[in-house]
């Protein structure tokens, strides 16, 4: 039946041109619909004589099948066809160079901590350290602080609340007097107890704030504990340290003497300003003298035997100092702008 074969190949015309599958369903509809060219065909069978009826009903069916067949097709070329159009949109190329080749660097502060730890540790000292919250004992009373020192009022120091027995450590000192007891209890009971050499970094924190003071700090502490250390010694290694640290020899170094109560005598060491428009101008990196007495005892030791020295240095001033920053605020506001000029 021509019929029956155009009608197929009229179908697979219009199931090609149809773009996607609500075309595809208009024109199905055309064909296997309830009004369909198809269901026509089916429809015009009641009028054929019945032996006419049943070849031309296999016929149609089979056109029926094949239109079927040539749907499902076109259906499935659709769909992979989207599919693939997705996947092309979707695609990631991996050969194109990566976005995140940045590389990370080291914080200028920890830069600094790094080198002064490298530096002690080449003249034989230990690296320790201790509790950030740190009780009034530790930080105060054993450093032979008094009650009514202005270092323990309430807006020089943070208290945590509902207890005035501890604090947020305002120095590392007090590690100083914790280094000593361990060391004690480990070495106190032989003949010659070897001696104390050790440097302590870490936060501190005080109430405070401008170009060069920050609530949180860093400090690294030295102590140097033995039979006949003297404040000779203190200056030889701090000299020797500065001018390792700076890379020169002709480094402005001074010591003004100075008062503490862990220590006697006692200096402050100020350094002048190498480059920058700060240049010439002093600052001030360290507190230092012989250990007091008192510290000594409170560590365990004996002061008539053994004498020692100690400092306190400011890692975020040596760094201001070796970078010609004018700014100590700078180190602690995240800004990659500054701090990725140090990577
Ligand atoms: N702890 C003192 C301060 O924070 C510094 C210091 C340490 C002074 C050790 C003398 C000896 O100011």
């Amino acid at each position: 039946m021509n019929d029956l074969d155009s009608l197929v190949q009229q179908a697979r015309a219009d199931f090609a041109a149809a773009a996607d599958s609500t075309a595809l369903d208009v024109a199905k509809s055309r064909f296997l619909g309830k009004s369909g060219a198809v269901t026509q065909q089916l429809k015009s069978l009641g009028q054929l004589a019945a032996d006419e009826r049943r070849t031309a009903g296999a016929r149609i069916n089979a056109a029926k099948s094949e239109i079927e067949a040539l749907l499902e097709a076109r259906r499935e070329a659709l769909r992979d066809a989207l599919l693939a159009a997705q996947l092309a949109a979707e695609s990631l190329d991996v050969t194109l160079p990566g976005r995140g080749a940045d590389k990370g660097g080291l914080h200028p502060v920890s830069r600094t901590l790094e080198r002064i730890e490298t530096l002690f540790r080449s003249i034989g000292f230990d690296v320790a350290d201790g509790p950030e919250i740190e009780s009034d004992f530790f930080n105060f009373t054993a450093l032979n602080t008094p009650e009514n020192h202005p270092a323990r009022s309430m807006h020089d120091t943070f208290y945590l609340e509902g207890d005035d027995d501890v604090l947020l450590r305002t120095h590392t000192s007090p590690v100083q007097v914790r280094t000593m007891r361990a060391h004690v209890a480990a070495y106190g009971d032989r003949a010659h107890m070897p001696e104390i050499r050790v440097i302590m970094p870490g936060r501190v924190y005080r109430v405070d704030s401008d170009a060069t003071h920050s609530p949180m700090f860093h400090q690294v502490e030295g102590l140097w504990v033995g039979e006949n250390i003297s404040f000779a010694d203190l200056k030889g290694v701090i000299g020797d340290f500065l001018r390792k640290f700076f890379e020169s020899d002709d480094l402005q170094v001074r010591f003004r003497p100075s008062f503490f109560p862990f220590t006697e005598p006692s200096a402050e060491i100020d350094v002048a300003f190498m480059h920058g428009e700060m240049k010439g101008r002093w600052l001030e990196i360290a507190g230092c003298g012989m250990v007091h007495p008192n510290v000594l005892r409170h560590g365990g030791i004996d002061p008539e035997r053994y004498t020692g020295f100690a400092f306190g240095m400011g890692p975020d001033r040596l760094t201001m100092l070796r970078y010609g920053i004018n700014d100590l605020r700078l180190f602690f506001e995240g800004d990659l702008r500054f701090l990725s000029q140090f990577r």
